[in-house]
């Protein structure tokens, strides 16, 4: 198909990493649509919703990268990943300026108490069918029913903290959180980094959550770095929740051995982390209420030097521009490929290969870079 589309100077790939996705893009009357349908395909459809959902992700992401807006059907009706489906949809929205498939689900109101509910923390798709089936339609039913409802620590605090939660986070507010973090790092572990990864570190202005990859030159000295900064946050009283996980970096213990390598699409890692809802002060902007303070979702996570390039790929994101890099890594070069490091499986046994920057990964995976800023998919 890519010698069709040669004019356009668009790169017609089968994986996303291979080519640029960047933030503001052409067409975001069609991808906008897209996202809807992929929500959907996900939230109601129970069977076939994951695979469903892939794909109008995936055509969104070809439209994302696509360099100029669509004013034509034939431009695109031959591009890898926009199926005939999402086709339809685009006939739709370049004939009649809407998608009557994206109105119907817009006027559904399970789509809306789904979309609601997994705007709670600690809620995903299944959990918010079941309040759904059980008859709850807002937060305030979920707040009032929480004994009944069981619900676990996230959610409580996601029920708790709905509004500031879902209110976006901005670049000032990551910026104070940074802050806040490098000073507490500071005294506890000199010479510490500290850098915001996620949304923020491909160019978002902003986002759901702030996140904080911390390292040091020393390969040791981030052992045990992150009960003792959680402790001090908490002490200094900044923590409103935090679930940690530590201990179970397998890498760093080296017996790490590789199971399900084909399994490339789930994002988990074993780094030392913790997911945290921290108290933050308001910026000067924020005025319109009596709080000095607004709850903020921050992941901090703690890498040792020698996985720090791994680690930053990988929590930089997008999670579909991860998604396709480990599969492209996997299915074309039989590298196996984390926030950990990568694993060279047409040797054996494997053969760890080592990455001290981001590039020397595109380059061992023989890719072109492709800028943090580019990796919007
Ligand atoms: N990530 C991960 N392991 C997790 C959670 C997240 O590797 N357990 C990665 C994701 O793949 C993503 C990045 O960390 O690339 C940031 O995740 P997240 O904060 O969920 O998404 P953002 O891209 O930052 O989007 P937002 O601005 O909405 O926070
Ligand atoms: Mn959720
Ligand atoms: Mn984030
Ligand atoms: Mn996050």
């Amino acid at each position: 198909a890519r010698s069709d589309i040669d004019h356009f100077s668009y790169q017609d790939t089968k994986y996303e990493c291979q080519r640029r996705t960047p933030l503001n893009h052409h067409n975001k009357k069609f991808t906008e649509a897209f996202e809807i349908l992929e929500k959907h395909a996900s939230y109601i459809d129970r069977e076939h919703g994951e695979s469903r959902a892939l794909a109008f992700r995936k055509a969104s992401c070809a439209l994302k990268s696509y360099p100029r807006e669509i004013t034509r059907i034939d431009e695109i009706s031959k591009i890898t990943h926009v199926g005939e489906h999402s086709l339809r949809v685009i006939t739709d929205i370049l004939e009649n300026g809407y998608s009557e498939e994206v109105q119907d689900i817009i006027s559904c109101e399970m789509f809306h108490v789904i979309e609601l509910f997994t705007g709670i923390y600690g809620c995903g798709p299944s959990t918010a069918h079941k309040w759904y089936s059980l008859g709850h339609r807002t937060t305030q039913d979920i707040k009032d029913n929480a004994e009944i409802l069981n619900l676990n620590v996230q959610q409580k605090y996601g029920v708790e903290f709905y509004d500031d939660l879902n209110a976006p986070v901005d670049m000032p507010d990551a910026l104070r959180i940074q802050r806040l973090v490098v000073e507490q790092l500071d005294l506890i572990q000199p010479s510490c980094s500290a850098e915001i990864v996620g949304g923020f570190g491909r160019g978002k202005q902003c986002g759901h959550d702030i996140d904080i990859l911390i390292s040091h030159p020393e390969e040791d000295k981030v052992e045990g770095l992150l009960v003792k900064l959680v402790n001090r946050l908490t002490t200094l009283g900044c923590m409103l929740h935090t679930a940690l996980s530590v201990g179970k970096n397998v890498v760093r213990k080296e017996t790490f051995v590789k199971t399900k390598a084909t399994q490339t699409r789930s994002t988990m890692d074993n780094l030392d982390r913790c997911f945290a809802i921290m108290k933050v002060e308001k910026s000067a902007t924020d005025n319109d209420s009596c709080n000095s303070w607004i709850a903020r979702r921050v992941d901090l996570i703690i890498t040792p030097s020698s996985q720090y390039a791994f680690s930053l790929l990988g929590w930089i994101g997008s999670k579909q521009f991860n998604r396709s890099l480990r599969l492209y890594a996997w299915k074309e070069m039989k590298i196996h490929l984390n926030s950990h490091g990568m694993w060279d499986h047409k040797l054996t046994p494997p053969k760890r290969i080592l990455a001290t920057d981001e590039e020397e990964i595109f380059k061992a995976l023989h890719l072109d870079f492709v800028e943090r800023k580019d990796r919007n998919c």
